[in-house]
């Protein structure tokens, strides 16, 4: 969070190495995912349709602010961008041995909710 108190906060002395670089686009992100859950927290908690539509909006630049940030962080270490890469493919070889070829419509379906059992086999 800010700390709008103190006026030099925003200063810097120098510029940073590629690493503080990357370590600082991390952050960026934990930021984003961060405002991503306040501002659904938000969405969730009242009924105020104008809030409701604003607020969602915001929220969902956030999620695309996610999306930049990671895009430049792939670019900046491609080592990380392929670790990522070989996570989903974990998941998806997960989907595979469950027989799962459209995960959208599999978790969008209210009517059978999958809970962490139910996808032990
Ligand atoms: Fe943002």
């Amino acid at each position: 969070m800010p700390a709008f108190p103190n006026p030099f906060q925003g200063n810097v002395e120098r510029k940073m190495t590629k690493e503080e670089l990357i370590q600082a686009i991390r952050l960026n992100i934990a930021g984003e995912l961060e405002a991503i859950y306040v501002y659904d927290a938000h969405v969730q908690a009242t009924t105020n349709e104008i809030a409701k539509k604003v607020i969602s909006d915001i929220r969902d630049e956030e999620k695309a602010h996610v999306g930049e940030l990671m895009k430049l962080l792939h670019l900046l270490d491609p080592e990380e961008a392929r670790l990522f890469a070989s996570g989903e493919e974990e998941v998806n070889e997960m989907l595979k041995d469950l027989g799962i070829s459209n995960p959208s419509d599999d978790l969008a379906q209210p009517s059978s909710p999958k809970t962490v059992g139910s996808l032990i086999k």
